[in-house]
């Protein structure tokens, strides 16, 4: 890897990981991701943020064809989670660095986690400002964006916002910059990474970007810690911020369902022809095929979110369970809710799930629907029906929001 000058002085030496599928242990990666690094090189040396510690050495060679490691004066943790902080033990024994400036949070964190002896560890608050020489970085805390530690670093001489995870994408390629995929490519990219980590913080980011548009602030590149470097996307991503944070519910509905005997997925395609029929958009998953992000992806935007699972030892499917607690988790808003699934004698799942969906405070477009054993050809009808009947509820839904 070769680092990228991004403006003059001012380095990518990050690590593409091309081979990554599961990111973080919860979400699914299709394209790999990238631990993105950024090189200033002024009066004072700064490095922003670091790699996961498997790839610190080719970090480390990647800095050395631009600058010998050990002139770093500064490291700024922008966030200590450990695909950008878990090299930060071997990176500081190495650089020695005058000082590492991080949030109050982040010193916290940092210490928890990587158990610094003799660091030289500086806090620095909301809004603060620190001379480079020639450049100058000024300090945002963007608590829990998405963790306590969370900051971005502005530097206004170069008009270059360092964002840490936020508008990161999980995309692994030779190209550093947007100008080579399409605004919906990445978009698509965007909300995937919005909607399994930061979905839950909607009400911070709208706020915050509130915050960055009344300061004024006068951005050409923001530098996320994941993917792309955006130069030709700026008002697209933060459009497509604002509009994942207000999860305004579409003319779609998410479908997904676990089956034992193939009867709970032909209701969900009974329910689908429904929707579908009163010109919904429908996506159905089998949640033995799809991974819980990938179904979450295509949450953010919907109008309804129907769940199905046959009764199993008088409770539901192990995957459906698992597809619920991680969206519950991730607060999803704006839904309608609505559950299925066949049983041969207790019957419970349905009403489990519409349980479950409740709690979330997902408001049901119908009672749970439940078919004992196998429906015939007029239940079918009957769950065809119920779809059409969601579908106009998801169509009242969308009017009114
Ligand atoms: Fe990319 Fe929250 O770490």
């Amino acid at each position: 890897m070769q680092p990228v000058e991004i403006k003059p002085g001012i380095y990518w030496v990050g690590i593409v990981d091309w081979n990554l599928r599961d990111f973080h242990g919860y979400a699914q990666t299709q394209h790999g991701t990238t631990y993105n690094a950024y090189l200033v090189i002024d009066d004072k040396v700064t490095l922003f943020d670091t790699v996961e510690q498997k790839y610190c050495e080719d970090f480390l060679c990647q800095i050395g064809q631009i600058i010998d490691p050990e002139k770093i004066d500064y490291i700024v943790v922008n966030h200590t989670e450990p695909d950008h902080g878990s090299s930060l033990p071997n990176v500081v024994h190495r650089v020695n660095p005058e000082k590492i400036l991080t949030s109050k949070m982040g010193k916290e964190f940092m210490v928890g986690r990587y158990h610094p002896e003799n660091w030289s560890i500086e806090t620095v608050s909301d809004g603060q400002s620190v001379s480079l020489g020639k450049r100058s970085v000024t300090f945002m805390e963007t608590r829990m964006l998405h963790w306590p530690d969370s900051m971005v670093s502005y530097i206004p001489e170069e008009k270059l916002l360092i964002s840490q995870d936020a508008f990161g994408q999980n995309i692994a390629s030779s190209e550093r910059f947007d100008d080579w995929i399409s605004w919906e490519d990445l978009k698509q990219e965007m909300a995937q990474y919005f909607a399994n980590i930061i979905l839950p913080y909607s009400p911070k980011v709208k706020k915050t970007l509130e915050q960055i548009q009344n300061a004024g602030l006068e951005i050409d590149t923001i530098a996320p810690d994941h993917g792309l470097i955006l130069q030709n996307n700026i008002q697209n991503a933060i459009g497509a911020y604002l509009e994942f944070a207000a999860q305004k519910p579409r003319e779609k509905a998410v479908i997904f369902y676990d089956t034992m005997w193939e009867t709970t997925k032909k209701m969900a395609e009974a329910i689908g022809s429904g929707l579908s029929r009163e010109g919904i958009s429908v996506k159905i998953y089998s949640l033995k095929k799809w991974h819980h992000s990938d179904v979450m992806s295509e949450i953010w935007d919907a109008g309804a979110i129907i769940a199905g699972s046959p009764t199993h030892n008088n409770g539901i499917m192990p995957l459906v369970a698992d597809m619920l607690v991680y969206m519950k988790g991730l607060r999803p808003k704006n839904k309608l809710g609505f559950s299925f699934g066949s049983y041969g004698w207790s019957g419970e799942a349905h009403k489990h799930i519409s349980n479950w969906l409740e709690e979330m405070g997902i408001e049901l477009a119908d009672d749970p629907h439940g078919v004992k054993h196998v429906p015939t050809h007029e239940q079918y009808q009957e769950l065809a029906q119920k779809g059409a009947k969601i579908a106009q509820a998801i169509k009242q839904k969308v009017q009114n929001s």
